[in-house]
C-alpha cells in the first residue's frame, strides 16, 4: 500500500508523453486466444490491469515474452480450454473478454463474475444476451460467481440489438462472432476509439469486420484467426487527464502520441472552461487562455463526453467562477469521489446522477481517498492546485490506469513522491 504526497502551486510544464490505451489493451490481450499463430502488440501500457491479465493468459497455458517495455509476443497456442475462475478474474473488468474469445476460439468458456471500479450496478447481461442470440447456452452460478458459456456445435450468425449502448458487450459480442457460422449484425453498439481498435486487430488475424465506430457492426465468420503484429491506439483518457492537469494548474503542456479526432469533445470543453488547447497531427499544446469558468456537461457514450474524465473535469468546475453542472449518463454511482474534493474544499453537492459545483477560489490540502481509478487522477491534479500538502491513498487504484503517473507529472514539474505505508 503506497500514498501519493502532492505538493501543490507548481504550473505543469514540459512534455508528455501519452501512452496505449488501457481499454483497448485489455480487449486485445485475452482476443490474441482466438489466434492460431503468435501475436506481436505493440504501445502496449504497463499498467497493473495489463499485467493481471497478462498473468491470466499465462495461467491458461499462453507464452508471453516482453521484447521492450511496451512490446510482447503473446503466443495463445499452448491453451486448451478456458477456465479462469481465480481471484485475478475478479480483479479486474475486463476478464469478461475471455468469455467472447473462448467462445470463439473452443465453443466454450468459463470466468468469474468481473471485478472493476465500483462505479454502481454492472451487469452483464447484454453480454450474454449476444452469446444466447449466437447459438451459446449462458449459466450464471450465482453462489460461485462464475459464468459458464457453452456452444458445443459452434455458433451461428444472428442479428443482434442491444438494449443499451455497452462497450463491454459490444466487445463481447464481436470477438465471439468472428468465427460464427455465417453473417452477424450487431446494432446499437458502442463507438468508443477502443471499438474501432480491436475491431481492426481482429481484422488483421483476418477476421471480416466492417462498421466498427458506427451504430451498427456487421460481421461474416471465418473459419480461422491467424497471429498479427498490432499497434494499439494512444489513450484519450490518459491524454485527457493530461489536458485536465495542464489547465487545471494554468501551465503549458505539449501532449504527444495523441490522435486529436479521438479528444475532440475533450478538448472542446476543455476550451470552454478555459483550456487554450493547440491541435497538431499527433500533439497538443495546452495552456490557461482566461480565468476557469462554469459550464453544464452531460455525459454520453462515444462521441459525447466521456464518463471517465468526470472527475478530473470536476476538479476544473471547482474551482471556476460560477455554478456548473454534472449530469452522469453511464454509471449511477460515478460520484464517489465527492466527498474527497468536498474535504479540499470544494462546493460540490449530489443528487443521484447530478452533482451541482459550485466553484471556490481555492482547493485546500487534506488527507483523501482514491475511490476509483480516474477519481484517483483528479485527486492527484486537485492536489496540484491547493494550497499545501495533499496526501492521495488507494494509489493501487491509478496504478491500474495510468502507467508511470507520478514520474510524467514530475517530468512536467510536479511536486509528487510514492511513499510506501507500513503494512497494517
Ligand atoms: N450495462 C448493462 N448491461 C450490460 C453492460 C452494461 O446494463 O450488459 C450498463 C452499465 O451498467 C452502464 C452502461 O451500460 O450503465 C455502460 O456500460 P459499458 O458496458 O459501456 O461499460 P464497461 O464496458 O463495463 C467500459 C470501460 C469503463 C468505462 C465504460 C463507459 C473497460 C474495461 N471499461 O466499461 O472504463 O467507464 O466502458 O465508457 O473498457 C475506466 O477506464 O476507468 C472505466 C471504468
Amino acid at each position: 500500500m503506497d500514498k501519493l504526497v502532492v505538493t501543490g502551486g507548481r504550473a505543469l510544464s514540459g512534455t508528455v508523453d501519452i501512452g496505449g490505451a488501457k481499454n483497448a489493451a485489455v480487449a486485445i490481450i485475452p482476443a490474441t486466444l482466438i489466434a492460431d499463430g503468435p501475436c506481436v502488440l505493440e504501445n502496449v501500457p504497463s499498467i497493473s490491469d495489463v499485467a493481471v491479465l497478462m498473468e491470466i493468459m499465462e495461467e491458461l497455458g499462453a507464452e508471453v515474452n516482453y521484447m521492450s517495455a511496451h512490446s510482447c509476443v503473446i503466443d495463445s497456442r499452448g491453451i486448451s480450454r478456458c477456465h479462469v475462475v481465480n481471484d485475478n478474474a475478479r480483479k479486474m473488468r475486463a476478464s469478461y473478454y475471455l468469455l467472447g474469445a473462448g467462445l470463439a476460439k473452443f465453443g466454450h468458456s468459463c470466468v468469474a463474475l468481473p471485478g472493476g471500479c465500483d462505479l454502481g450496478e454492472r451487469p452483464i447481461d447484454q453480454h450474454l444476451k449476444a452469446f444466447e442470440e449466437l447459438g451459446a447456452t449462458v449459466y450464471v452460478d450465482n453462489e460461485e460467481a462464475v459464468v459458464y458459456v457453452d456452444a458445443p456445435h459452434g455458433l451461428k450468425g444472428a442479428h443482434i440489438f442491444f438494449d443499451i449502448v455497452s462497450v463491454g458487450a459490444t466487445i463481447n459480442a464481436m470477438l465471439a462472432a468472428v468465427r460464427a457460422e455465417g453473417k452477424t449484425v450487431l446494432e446499437n453498439v458502442a463507438k468508443e476509439p477502443h471499438i474501432v481498435d480491436v475491431a481492426n486487430f481482429l481484422n488483421k488475424m483476418g477476421a471480416d469486420i466492417r462498421g466498427a465506430g458506427t451504430d451498427v457492426i456487421k460481421i461474416r465468420g471465418v473459419a480461422k484467426l491467424r497471429g498479427a503484429q498490432y499497434s494499439i491506439v494512444p489513450d484519450q483518457i490518459e491524454a485527457g487527464t493530461f489536458i485536465a492537469a495542464a489547465v487545471a494548474t494554468a501551465g503549458r503542456v505539449k501532449i504527444n502520441n495523441i490522435i486529436p479526432k479521438h479528444l475532440e469533445t475533450i478538448i472542446s470543453r476543455m476550451r470552454e472552461v478555459g483550456g487554450e488547447i493547440l491541435v497538431d497531427e499527433e500533439s497538443l499544446i495546452v495552456s490557461r487562455r482566461s480565468v476557469l469558468c462554469a459550464t453544464d456537461v452531460r455525459t454520453m457514450p462515444h462521441p459525447g463526453f466521456p464518463t471517465d474524465m468526470v472527475p478530473q473535469f470536476s476538479v476544473l468546475l471547482s474551482l471556476a467562477e460560477g455554478t456548473s453542472t454534472i449530469r452522469e449518463g453511464i454509471w449511477s454511482n460515478r460520484f464517489r469521489y465527492a466527498d474527497e474534493l468536498i474535504r479540499m474544499g470544494a462546493s460540490f453537492k449530489v443528487d443521484g446522477r447530478l452533482a451541482v459545483i459550485h466553484g471556490v477560489e481555492k482547493l485546500t490540502a487534506a488527507d483523501v481517498m482514491s475511490t476509483d481509478l480516474r477519481a484517483g487522477a483528479a485527486m492527484v491534479i486537485a492536489g496540484l492546485c491547493a494550497s499545501g500538502t495533499t496526501h492521495v491513498r488507494g494509489v493501487e487504484y491509478i496504478d491500474r490506469g495510468y502507467e508511470d503517473f507520478v514520474n510524467k507529472l514530475k517530468g512536467l514539474g510536479a511536486d509528487i513522491e510514492r511513499i510506501a505505508l507500513p503494512e497494517t
